[in-house]
């Protein structure tokens, strides 16, 4: 099965609700649109795919440093970073029921049509929808204050630079990441996780010289490093494909911007962008607020306005696009199966552990004293959880972990109990997700095989 299965959304969205991945937001109330829930394993394969995030642009180098801004931030903040301006989209009304629609999305003014089926739609003029999400704090109507929501996560690392200059005294080049939420008043939320309202962004804005970056060294850099960190998520490499923006097509602080795009059912989408914004965000936030956001070069005594090379990827769409690429029908020992081909690093759940059969009291001992060093190896490398599961028959109890991506079954049978049969060690079986094959394995290797 490929991503351009028809049904393959519709595939992962009830695998994401039935097996505890994703729900639609407050659903007992009837929902927000573009609004989700994560459950139980949802969450550990978000929290699985930000840790890889944080681990490779942030904890692993030494010129990045990660930080942690507010979500409400002042509404000049937004007018310096032209968003309150320029981050628009275009939105026309259906004349018949007035419902509003994005002009340049051609799918969802079809859908829009053919939900009136022979009446003739008509459509008023484009105008511009702003999209931040606006609020307001204080206690009493007068001291009230408007706020907004932030709309990308972008803004709260700038207005922290001089911060984390004057705290931490970065050498040029250096990098600020951090993993947040970002809030959007999207006109026509769809297709699951890929267009939400309140959504997550992990992001690497990285500072450098103008001069030094004239031929796009960083920027290219950065690309290709993008690039390499998706892959690692577990895609093929053709279900991926890197776009540069048409001049047109650009945000109002890209100088040049690159996608790297995923091949959903929908067509090719955007996973990720790589921005070069060149100096537009520390230069207006001098401007706006009236504090020098220029570096200084102590070696070279020159003084400058960096220029920032983004890396900006979205976490929810990150989660959907791997389910999408990991969602498998195949047959196995002669039966159909579902099961989610899921990369190692981000499974929800590390490895199940089961005893053979839940009456036998030997049997269930021998499995938990398994799980439990498994478990206590599993925490101590910050790697998914462990379950021990002994409800149903074995091969139930296979499908149901393979559904939701497992890679490792380990089973303890009659065998494990009589190490005559293998050399005196004590040994289980091993279950591969992807082929079924079962191997022997002695316990005293099991962590090096599924860790
Ligand atoms: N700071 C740059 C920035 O925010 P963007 O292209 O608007 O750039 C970056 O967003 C990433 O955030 C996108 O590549 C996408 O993965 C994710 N994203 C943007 N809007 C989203 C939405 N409405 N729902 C889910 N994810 C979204």
């Amino acid at each position: 099965m490929g991503a351009k299965d028809s049904n393959l959304m519709e595939k992962v969205i009830s695998l994401c609700k039935r097996r505890g991945f994703i729900y639609p937001g407050s659903e007992i109330y009837g929902g927000l649109s573009g609004i989700y829930d994560y459950g139980p394993l949802g969450t550990e394969l978000r929290h699985n795919i930000k840790q890889y995030f944080w681990n490779k642009f942030i904890a692993e180098r030494e010129d990045v440093y990660g930080m942690s801004a507010a979500i409400l931030m002042p509404a000049r903040v937004w007018e310096a970073s032209g968003h309150t301006e320029l981050f628009t989209d275009p939105l026309v009304e259906c004349k018949i029921c007035h419902e509003r629609i994005r002009a340049d999305q051609p799918e969802a003014i079809a859908d829009h049509e053919a939900g009136h089926k022979k009446e003739k739609v008509e459509w008023t003029e484009p105008v511009k929808f702003n999209l931040l999400v606006e609020t307001k704090l204080g206690a009493s109507e007068k001291s009230k204050i408007d706020v907004n929501l932030r709309g990308e996560i972008t803004q709260g690392v700038h207005v922290n630079f001089k911060n984390v200059l004057d705290s931490m005294h970065p050498k040029i080049p250096f990098g600020i990441g951090q993993i947040g939420k970002a809030f959007r008043n999207e006109i026509t939320p769809r297709d699951f996780l890929f267009r939400q309202r309140e959504f997550e962004q992990m992001e690497l804005q990285f500072y450098v010289e103008p001069k030094e970056e004239e031929g796009n060294k960083w920027f290219e850099y950065w690309k290709q490093f993008a690039w390499d960190w998706y892959l690692g998520l577990g895609f093929k490499k053709e279900s991926l494909r890197l776009r540069q923006h048409a001049s047109d097509e650009r945000a109002h602080y890209a100088k040049d911007a690159w996608d790297i795009e995923f091949n959903t059912p929908m067509g090719w989408k955007e996973a990720w962008g790589i921005h070069h914004r060149a100096d537009w965000d520390l230069k207006r936030h001098s401007e706006y607020s009236n504090v020098d956001l220029s570096y200084f070069d102590e070696e070279r005594k020159d003084r400058f306005i960096p220029w920032d090379i983004e890396c900006s990827g979205g976490v929810d769409r990150a989660v959907l696009f791997v389910l999408l690429e990991a969602y498998t029908e195949d047959e196995l020992g002669g039966e159909p199966r579902t099961y989610l081909k899921l990369a190692k690093n981000i499974a929800p759940v590390r490895a199940a552990v089961f005893p053979l059969l839940k009456n036998k009291p030997e049997l269930v001992k021998k499995a938990r004293e398994v799980y439990e060093s498994l478990k206590l190896e599993a925490r101590t490398k910050s790697l998914a959880p462990i379950v021990f599961d002994d409800n149903g028959n074995i091969g139930k109890r296979y499908r149901r972990q393979d559904e939701i991506g497992t890679p490792y079954c380990i089973t303890i049978d009659f065998d494990t109990l009589d190490p005559s049969t293998s050399s005196g060690q004590e040994t289980v079986t091993v279950r591969d997700r992807d082929s079924g094959e079962q191997k022997r394995v002695k316990i005293s290797d099991l962590k090096v095989s599924i860790i």
